[in-house]
């Protein structure tokens, strides 16, 4: 998992998710959420200590994006609200579409 310190389109501070991933035979067992959930949690913590909200964002294959809305509940859970979501059309090299999406992490 990579993330980065960005902008959004408009020019508002973020952190981008870069990246990630989880080795083929081992994923559909836990792990890519767990990663996800220990970044906001991080994240979280740093909008404490800012006092101010976090912005999330990051764009999404089909995998990743069941994978985030199966767990769409615990996101709301943690204090993660979706704010944008925007459809990329051939977004990565071999053509295939992502989901772009912002969160905001409150603190
Ligand atoms: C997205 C990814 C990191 C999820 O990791 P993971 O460890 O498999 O995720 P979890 O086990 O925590 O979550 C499982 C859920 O993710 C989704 N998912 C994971 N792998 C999937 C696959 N091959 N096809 C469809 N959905 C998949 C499903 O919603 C799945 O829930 P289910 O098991 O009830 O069907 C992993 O699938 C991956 O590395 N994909 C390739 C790289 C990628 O697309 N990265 C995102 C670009 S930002």
């Amino acid at each position: 998992m990579v993330a980065t310190e960005d902008e959004t389109d408009e020019e508002e501070p973020c952190i981008y998710l870069d990246d990630i991933a989880v080795l083929p035979e081992a994923q559909k067992q836990g792990i890519g959420w767990k990663m996800f959930k220990k970044i906001i949690e991080t994240l979280k913590a740093k909008a404490q200590t800012k006092n101010q909200p976090i912005l999330f964002d990051m764009h999404l294959r089909n995998t990743s994006q069941a994978m985030l809305d199966k767990h769409a509940n615990d996101l709301k859970a943690l204090g993660v609200e979706l704010t944008e979501e925007a459809f990329v059309p051939d977004y990565y090299d071999e053509g295939d579409d992502a989901l772009y999406r912002i969160y905001k992490i409150s603190n």
